[in-house]
């Protein structure tokens, strides 16, 4: 079966062409086109620009999507979109264009929850996964837990009560003078600084559920940036470097506590990460590292760093394993989708 995936949620673009045979994928093209120029320029997304690059940009990168392939828009056997979470105008581009190509085409169309789609770019180079499964999505507008018995049977254990993991190192980034997105950039300074130097809080640590929360940490990066600002007009390079690694550090901390905690509460046979935060090369390194300290016998999974950040091939990935189509009328773009 061949899937053309497309994902347009927030300020990606992107197609990909995913086969699946037997129990095996092969991605086929990944193309992303991102307006993430556009958003450093004004230091995060503004809703509209993003939409409005994103009507450009479809066609072209659905096209691209199967010219870099030998693969025909007639040989596609079903197209999977994300419906939301997201940004409802970009939402609207992904999900209007696929109905239309499902109506026109009479092709099976399946809408996909984004977020499922980050946890399904872990099957893309491994379709081994063992189940029950744990998942920690960390992007930038979520940090939840999802237990994975099964495809198709999840459990939320957790989530976000305020900042993602995503949003807090993109907002402590802002208030070091950093460009958008912070993420990366603070993940480069942390590697020069010292991360003992400043004692951020860890919230919810030790709180016994799954929730998470950052902004109290960015309300303490804040007080430590005006203290250090007092008597000088700005933070050396050293401050910056070390503030970053602090910041890094108290956020892994966190998560890697409380997934470890659920991972052995349920027993489970693998962690999945997700999200584009999961591209950070510190967090992926030391979950390994804590999960061979404390001998788990668990799987840890993480995509390459190109199917951490938003893509479509994710969106394929996720409809090949759930394959629900729905008729193509019954399909609305939800800016506000749960699980
Ligand atoms: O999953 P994603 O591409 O988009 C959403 O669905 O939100 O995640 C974007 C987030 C941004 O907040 C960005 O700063 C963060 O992922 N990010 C990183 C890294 N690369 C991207 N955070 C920490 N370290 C990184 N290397
Ligand atoms: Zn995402």
């Amino acid at each position: 079966m061949t899937i053309l995936g497309i994902e347009t949620s927030c300020d990606e673009t992107s197609a990909a062409i995913l086969e699946k045979s037997d129990e095996k994928l092969m991605l086929r093209s990944n193309i992303v086109a991102t307006s993430l120029a556009l958003h450093t320029k004004t230091g995060g997304i503004i809703p509209e620009n993003a939409a409005r690059e994103q009507i450009k940009v479809i066609l072209p990168v659905i096209k691209k999507s199967l010219d870099t392939t030998n693969i025909k828009l007639s040989d596609i056997d079903a197209i999977a979109v994300t419906y939301g979470p997201g940004l409802i105008g970009s939402l609207l581009v992904g999900v209007e264009t696929a109905k239309t190509m499902a109506m026109v085409l009479n092709k099976p169309i399946i809408p996909v929850n984004h977020m499922l789609g980050h946890i399904y770019a872990n099957w893309i180079e491994n379709p081994q996964i063992a189940f029950p499964s744990l998942a920690l999505i960390v992007s930038g507008g979520h940090t939840d837990l999802i237990l994975i018995k099964n495809h198709g049977n999840y459990q939320v254990l957790g989530g976000t009560r305020d900042d993602a993991a995503g949003e807090a190192f993109d907002k402590i980034a802002r208030l070091l003078g950093l460009a958008y997105p912070g993420g990366p950039l603070i993940e480069q300074k942390a590697k020069l600084g010292d991360p003992k130097r400043f004692d951020f809080p860890r919230p919810l640590i030790g709180s016994g559920d799954y929730d998470f929360s950052f902004s109290g940490l960015k309300t303490a990066v804040l007080r430590e940036v005006k203290s250090l600002t007092t008597n000088r007009q700005s933070l050396t390079t050293n401050d910056i470097n070390d503030i970053c690694a602090g910041v890094q550090k108290a956020i892994s901390s966190v998560l890697i506590k409380k997934t470890l905690k659920a991972a052995e509460e349920y027993q489970v046979k693998s962690i999945l990460l997700s999200g584009g935060v999961a591209a950070n090369q510190t967090l992926r390194d030391a979950f390994a590292f804590e999960i061979g300290n404390l001998k788990l016998e668990i799987g840890l999974f993480v995509p390459p760093a190109q199917l951490c950040t938003d893509n479509g091939a994710m969106i394929a990935a996720a409809a090949a394993y759930n394959f629900h189509p729905v008729p193509w009328r019954d399909i609305t773009a939800d800016p506000e989708l749960y699980y």
